[in-house]
């Protein structure tokens, strides 16, 4: 790959829930991806990243999860109904987690290894042709998260990307230039 068609895949990569939630992503795809989060820089190679693939009916599960953790906290009704269902909209929905380090330093560090990684694969699924798009966890659920995923109490839900076959293109709305400052 030449620097420009690096640039390119960067500039070109959309969030996008333009995505085909009946068509299968192979699970042998789904893995090359999730292996290349874990080629992000990790200071003191913590290896912070948490995986969870959910699919199938877990997808229903996480929102059904979420859509408790939201009513309890008295969040506003049809965002709640809408979260019980709202992970069906793609086949594959990864949640990625961060794992605390031994100092708030070190635990800021594992939080940007991981985002780093997410941005892995989401330029790797770009690269695939695939659709994705990162979504926030939503407030108070990441106890909730975490144990539909599996992962410990003390992880830091950082994301749940859509992944699937895209339905559509999104549109490129460009994007300011920098302000650096040239010292
Ligand atoms: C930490 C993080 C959280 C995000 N959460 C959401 C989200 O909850 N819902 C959403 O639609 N997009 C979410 N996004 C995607 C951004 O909205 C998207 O990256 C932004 O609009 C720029 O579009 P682009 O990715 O196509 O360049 C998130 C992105 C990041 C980095």
């Amino acid at each position: 790959m030449t620097p420009e068609e690096l640039a390119a895949l960067i500039r070109s990569r959309r969030s996008s829930l333009l995505i085909d939630a009946q068509r299968e992503v192979s699970r042998s795809l789904v893995e090359e991806l999730l292996a290349l989060v874990t080629w992000a820089p990790n200071h003191k190679r913590t290896w912070p990243w948490r995986l969870a693939v959910l699919t199938g009916e877990t997808r229903r599960m996480l929102g059904e999860s979420i859509a408790d953790v939201m009513a309890a906290q008295g969040d506003d009704p049809p965002k709640v109904e809408k979260t019980r269902t709202k992970y069906l909209r793609s086949p594959i929905v990864v949640a990625v987690g961060a794992a605390p380090g031994d100092s708030p330093e070190r635990t800021a560090e594992n939080r940007y290894a991981v985002a780093a990684g997410v941005q892995n694969m989401l330029l790797a699924a770009h690269a695939n042709g695939l659709a994705a798009l990162w979504g926030s966890p939503m407030r108070g659920a990441n106890a909730a998260i975490n144990d539909v995923c599996g992962f410990a109490p003390d992880t830091e839900v950082l994301g749940l990307v859509y992944l699937g076959w895209p339905t559509g293109v999104v549109e490129n709305p460009g994007r300011p230039a920098p302000d650096i400052n040239w010292l």
